[in-house]
């Protein structure tokens, strides 16, 4: 969708540009001409600049739940009083300074780091090994003083060299001679010294993330050394470093009937197949550019409990501009965020949901492009205000049916 918003705007650009060279050029004895000439250049201008604005202007949606209900922020009961009567793990993402601590240690029983877990914030020296765990650690006190799990995310990411793994990386494996064996011993001095910090602490890791790339593996440092067998290896080193933890797949998928969804099936049954040791599978469930068919969402977790592996919903946002065609927009986001927990809570291999950011106020999508430039983004449970939106109430409703029912189950 960037490029082709890009695309639209470069060949506007050039255009202009192209329009104007001609005009410089265009004989002076054909003055109507150049006079159209002019006219023409100003029309491209002024059609440019009402797609930019109407591509790029905010929009903004009548919060009509804040008149709704005023008790709705009153205290009702939290998210967490729920899910804990249900052993369900309700979490959600957040950085070392932890805005809301209060709020957070209410309302969720689970954590993640956002960024802090991740080998860029870890492996600070990747030339000398030198590593720091500091903001992990504040994380990580806090959810044990909460009383929290904690979820680590993640050991091995191969997209974007440089922060999801270390640049010298590439650089190493590219002069090595035997490159198998390189990133062997790069993975295993790394997912030692990482498992071996934590172990005991944090018992469930997404071992390898976004493993996907369209239809097939995404091309990386890792796929290009080790093929496939790098997904293997990393779980096999993560049993052995911690034979106590939970290892996770955690992928985004956007269409559960798409053929990167079957690609993504047909992977865990490889691995399965391979006796690598993988106890779940993460539903990253990121809303960005379309709304998640939650039926769809349904069969395919119900594919992978079938597989004998756990599902959790890792990193749920739901973008409020996906709505925008909806009579209350607020009101059909928080409709999607109860239907994904239904979904979760209905199905006994789901083990969990964690949101991916708290407040609309602090939301990653309004900091990265394409969607920072078309809003409003507000993908989370409370407002700017921190008012609970219906997206919060959406998931209170969902935990309180289940709860109910669990209540009155014979
Ligand atoms: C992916 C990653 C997360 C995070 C989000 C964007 O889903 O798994 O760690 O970076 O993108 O915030």
């Amino acid at each position: 969708m960037i490029w082709q918003l890009f695309g639209v705007h470069i060949s506007l650009s050039m255009l202009i540009l192209v329009l104007f060279l001609l005009w410089l050029v265009w004989p002076r004895h054909y003055p109507k001409l150049r006079m159209a000439f002019i006219r023409g250049c100003g029309g491209v201008l002024l059609a440019s600049i009402l797609l930019a604005s109407y591509t790029y202007w905010p929009r903004s949606f009548e919060k009509k739940y804040v008149h709704k209900d005023p008790e709705a922020n009153s205290s009702v009961g939290t998210l967490r009083e729920l899910a804990d009567s249900m052993d369900f793990y309700i979490g959600m993402a957040s950085s070392h300074d932890l805005a809301y601590p209060e709020l957070i240690s209410k309302e969720f029983n689970s954590l993640v780091a956002e960024n802090d877990f991740k080998p860029g914030q870890l492996l600070i020296d990747a030339k000398n090994w030198k590593f720091d765990f500091t903001k992990a650690d504040k994380l990580l006190s806090f959810a044990d003083a909460q009383n929290m799990r904690m979820r680590g995310h993640t050991l091995i990411w191969g997209k974007f060299s440089g922060m999801t793994y270390p640049a010298e990386w590439q650089e190493e494996i590219k002069l090595a001679s035997d490159k198998e064996a390189k990133m062997k011993a790069l993975m295993r001095q790394y997912i030692e010294t990482v498992m071996q910090h934590f172990k005991g602490r944090v018992l469930d890791w997404d071992v390898v993330n976004e493993p996907m790339g369209g239809n097939t593996l995404f091309p990386s440092v890792f796929t290009e050394s080790m093929g496939e067998s790098y997904i293997d290896y990393a779980f096999q080193l993560a049993r052995e470093f911690d034979p106590d933890a939970t290892l996770y797949l955690n992928e985004q998928i956007t269409d559960y009937e798409s053929e990167q969804a079957t690609a993504f099936l047909g992977l865990l049954q490889r691995l399965l197949d391979r006796g690598v040791p993988i106890d779940g599978v993460g539903m990253q469930c990121h809303h960005l550019n379309n709304i998640h068919d939650t039926e769809a969402l349904r069969d395919y977790i119900r594919k992978i409990a079938e597989m004998g592996l756990e599902v959790e919903i890792t990193e749920l946002d739901v973008r409020l501009l996906l709505f925008k065609d909806f009579e209350d927009p607020y009101q059909a986001q928080g409709d999607q965020f109860r239907k994904i927990a239904e979904i979760c809570l209905d199905d006994p291999a789901c083990k969990g949901l964690t949101l991916w950011g708290l407040t609309d106020a602090k939301n990653w999508m309004d900091a990265v492009p394409p969607f920072k430039w078309k809003s409003p983004n507000a993908p989370n449970i409370f407002d700017e205000d921190m008012n609970k939106k219906p997206a919060y109430w959406g998931l209170y409703e969902a935990l309180k049916s289940k709860r109910n029912k669990v209540l009155n189950a014979p």
